[in-house]
């Protein structure tokens, strides 16, 4: 069965006194029941912070993204290993902000994903379409390149322990969610590129939506059976909004009552 997976990322958002306010809040109010994991991620300055508040809790802590080096003179960056000592588990890479603003390409995110690796924490891929690419209906050759460029380099077995978020890019910021049938058609095709190289990795990946994710729409997506919970900008940042979504997450799998490979 996969477990759902609720990611908030922050982007550049937020403040020592908010943030410590959003997490004490999280972790009052998110029901230990619910089957779901949770995890948040802060920008770079406020990790160690968000750290001790959530030392003991549930919700798990990542980062946004990650140097693909080691150590070394590289300045401003951080790595991997520096994420895992302040307490993150998971880091975002190839987020399409990165991609399209930071000039990051497939070979720079599939090292990125081989570092976290190395360093034993979980990396999040994100891969979506722009606009003009999907109304040229070129989705499906453009999410398996950002795909395999990463199991080119790191192999399909580098994914027992990655997730994957389907993030199209005209869906992110924009109000404008991808419709569940939408999303579906893309995680079902990302799992079949690699049930291609090994179906028992595919049968296990977590698949993620994001991009408009919001309280009121959070069910409806979640109920696709290739979506196995989102990353959420904006209502990641409200209390009500973030719970509902990670309690959508949840209830899915109480609903379909079916056994997911
Ligand atoms: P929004 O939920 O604000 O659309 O952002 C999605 C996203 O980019 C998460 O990584």
């Amino acid at each position: 069965m996969r477990r759902p997976v609720v990611a908030g990322n922050w982007k550049m958002h937020g403040s020592r006194s908010a943030n410590g306010a959003l997490l004490r809040e999280l972790e009052q109010r998110l029901n230990p029941e619910w089957p779901v994991d949770v995890v948040v991620f802060p920008p770079f300055v406020y990790l160690a912070d968000a750290a001790r508040t959530l030392d003991g809790g549930q919700i798990r802590l990542g980062a946004q993204d990650v140097c693909a080096e080691a150590t070394g003179a590289f300045t401003g960056q951080v790595s991997a290993s520096m994420l895992k000592d302040v307490g993150c588990r998971y880091v975002i890479v190839g987020h399409s902000e990165r991609r399209r603003l930071y000039h990051e390409d497939d070979v720079l995110v599939a090292r990125k994903f081989a570092a976290v690796l190395h360093a034993g924490l979980t990396p999040v891929l994100c891969v979506g379409e722009t606009l003009e690419e999907r109304e040229n209906h070129h989705t499906e050759s453009v999410v398996a390149r950002q795909l395999e460029a990463v199991t080119a380099m790191n192999g399909a077995a580098s994914f027992a322990s990655g997730i994957v978020a389907y993030e199209p890019v005209w869906a992110i910021g924009t109000g404008r969610t991808a419709s569940p049938q939408q999303a579906q058609a893309v995680h079902a095709y990302l799992r079949s590129r690699i049930a291609a190289q090994d179906a028992n990795i595919a049968g296990h990946l977590r698949i993620l939506y994001g991009g408009s994710v919001k309280g009121g729409n959070a069910a409806e997506i979640f109920s696709m059976p290739d979506v196995d919970g989102g990353l959420v900008g904006g209502a990641s940042l409200s209390a009500d909004e973030f719970l509902k979504i990670c309690e959508a997450a949840a209830q899915r799998e109480t609903v379909s009552g079916t056994v997911r490979p």
